[in-house]
């Protein structure tokens, strides 16, 4: 099987990342994850990285002039690594313009929402204060502007009466964990059409969880 290379980019505890290495130790897993890279040196996510075999790159942001100098070194590693694709998982950086358009379409992200609700970083505490029965997480393809772009998985997660921003995150989470696998695979799978900045899915023969809403294909 030709499986699709990705390199992942995080920040911070790469629990996304996990599910990914966890998805791609199946030997029918289309994609396979080529490079970690994290713009901190500290990031829990390394670890997991390095447990599973996989080539680790550390860019510090704070060592680069500006954004598209600290991009190109990210741009330079991957290239080496042969990725194809590049998951944000917990990438607490906006990309520049130049990379995202220099990597069109194969870029993707993972948020803690359902967009276009709650953009940023504290979707868990908008939802909350937004009093929202239901919230959730989306897995897009990236665009230059921060959390947009054309949606692939979403999943729908209930807000319950006394949760604070904690427990609506870990109940995210989960649902975080079996989305972006799943993202992963209609894309490695070419199963995902891009028209009109909306993302159709071929849904044939995929099993999906009933809260989980990939666009009708
Ligand atoms: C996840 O909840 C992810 O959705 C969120 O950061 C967390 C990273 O957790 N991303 C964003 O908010 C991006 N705007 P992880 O490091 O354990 O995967």
């Amino acid at each position: 099987m030709n499986r699709l290379k990705i390199g992942v980019l995080i920040s911070g505890r790469g629990s996304n990342l996990q599910a990914l290495i966890a998805a791609c130790a199946a030997p029918d897993f289309p994609a396979e994850i080529v490079l970690v890279v994290s713009n901190k040196p500290d990031a829990q996510g390394l670890d997991h990285a390095r447990v599973a075999g996989i080539d680790t790159a550390v860019v510090a942001h704070g060592e680069y002039p500006d954004r598209e100098s600290f991009d190109r070194e990210i741009d330079s590693h991957l290239k080496s690594s042969g990725a194809e694709l590049v998951c944000l998982a917990g990438f607490m950086r906006l990309l520049s313009s130049w990379f995202v358009e220099a990597w069109r379409d194969r870029v993707v992200n993972i948020h803690p929402s359902l967009l276009p609700a709650f953009k940023g970083v504290d979707a868990h505490a908008q939802a909350i204060a937004a009093g929202v029965r239901l919230s959730g997480c989306t897995v897009h393809i990236v665009r230059p502007e921060m959390d947009a772009g054309p949606i692939l998985v979403q999943a729908a997660v209930p807000v319950m009466p006394d949760d604070d921003e904690d427990a609506l995150a870990a109940r995210i989470l989960e649902a975080e964990h079996t989305c972006y696998p799943l993202a992963v695979r209609l894309l490695a799978e070419n199963r995902v059409t891009i028209f009109d900045e909306t993302a159709v899915v071929d849904m044939e023969n995929v099993a999906a969880g009933p809260l989980i809403h990939p666009q009708p294909g």
